[in-house]
């Protein structure tokens, strides 16, 4: 396995792939594998002939008040697991090297879109995003690229912008990965303590709860927004920062659950550890 630090080596050993006719799945992360990432890498590797991972803690999408400095960080532990999944190259740039002129252009994709959910309480958190991803994507020139549904906004907005820019890198979404209890895999949950790790479980009890209700044929959103918000804030030291029943392709708020709902739900566990998770909740769609 190859670790390529500069962008430009990184696109000429891209272009030496294309010349010999072989395909390349790329998964852009910011390391501190777990299942998820693995798997994300599998996928590709399915997919195309090479994987590439990249790994860059990307500034411009946190916050000042985020936890940019505090995010997990193991590289060699990183380079153990990529390896162990068959990834051919780490691309692992500094800050300095993707932004060596600070962040003067950014990519924004249109509120519809970025201007709920994550976008309300992460603002300029997508354009971070879709800043990054349109770099990496000119520097590694993938043939397709795989992204968790863990992130289903974060991947609505990767498809939006792959389209709108005519990237011509084909989108692969995956299903969550969970713990064994139903916890989404999460490099954040590293954060968590003992006592928070059993708040952090509120997340996926409430979908599975909303699945319940909606078997019964509960289908008014607004009816089980208070439900389950109830039900989470009956776990110690959680606070809500979303609820909300969506539509999987316009992320617009739903008035009656269907088939092509999503549950979105952000929860702060002890004002300190945020964390997200998602899923349908129609039986016809699970
Ligand atoms: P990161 O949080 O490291 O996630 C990298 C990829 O792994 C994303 O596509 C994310 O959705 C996926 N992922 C994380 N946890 C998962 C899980 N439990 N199951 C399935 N997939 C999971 O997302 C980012 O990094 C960044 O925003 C990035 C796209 C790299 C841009 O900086």
């Amino acid at each position: 396995m190859k670790i390529i630090r500069s962008p430009q080596e990184m696109t000429v050993w891209s272009q030496e792939q294309a010349l010999a006719g072989r395909t390349i799945g790329f998964v852009p992360t910011m390391g501190f594998f777990h299942e998820g990432h693995l798997a994300l890498m599998r996928r590709a590797g399915e997919l195309a002939d090479q994987v590439v991972v990249s790994l860059f803690v990307n500034p411009t999408q946190f916050g000042p008040q985020e936890d940019l400095t505090a995010y997990p960080r193991d590289f060699e532990r990183d380079q153990a697991l990529a390896d162990s999944v068959g990834v051919e190259v780490i691309f692992a740039p500094e800050a300095e090297d993707m932004y060596p002129y600070g962040a003067k252009t950014a990519v924004t994709v249109g509120e519809e879109l970025t201007g709920q959910l994550c976008g309300t309480s992460r603002p300029g958190h997508f354009t971070g995003v879709a800043t990054v991803v349109s770099k990496l994507f000119n520097i590694v020139r993938p043939d397709l690229a795989v992204f968790g549904e863990k992130d289903f906004q974060q991947l609505a907005v990767i498809r939006q912008m792959t389209t709108d820019l005519n990237f011509g890198v084909k989108i692969i979404g995956h299903p969550v990965i969970r713990e064994k209890d139903g916890l989404a895999m999460s490099s954040r949950n590293t954060y968590l303590q003992p006592k928070e790790r059993e708040s952090a479980l509120s997340l996926f009890r409430a979908l599975a709860m909303a699945r319940t209700l909606v078997a019964e044929g509960k289908r008014d959103a607004a009816q089980l927004t208070v439900e389950l918000e109830r039900f989470i804030l009956s776990f110690p030291g959680t606070a809500v920062d979303y609820i909300s029943f969506v539509d999987q392709f316009t992320l617009q708020p739903v008035a009656e659950v269907n088939k092509d709902t999503v549950l979105a739900l952000a929860v702060k566990i002890n004002g300190r550890v945020r964390l997200i998770d998602n899923g349908f909740v129609d039986e016809k769609t699970l």
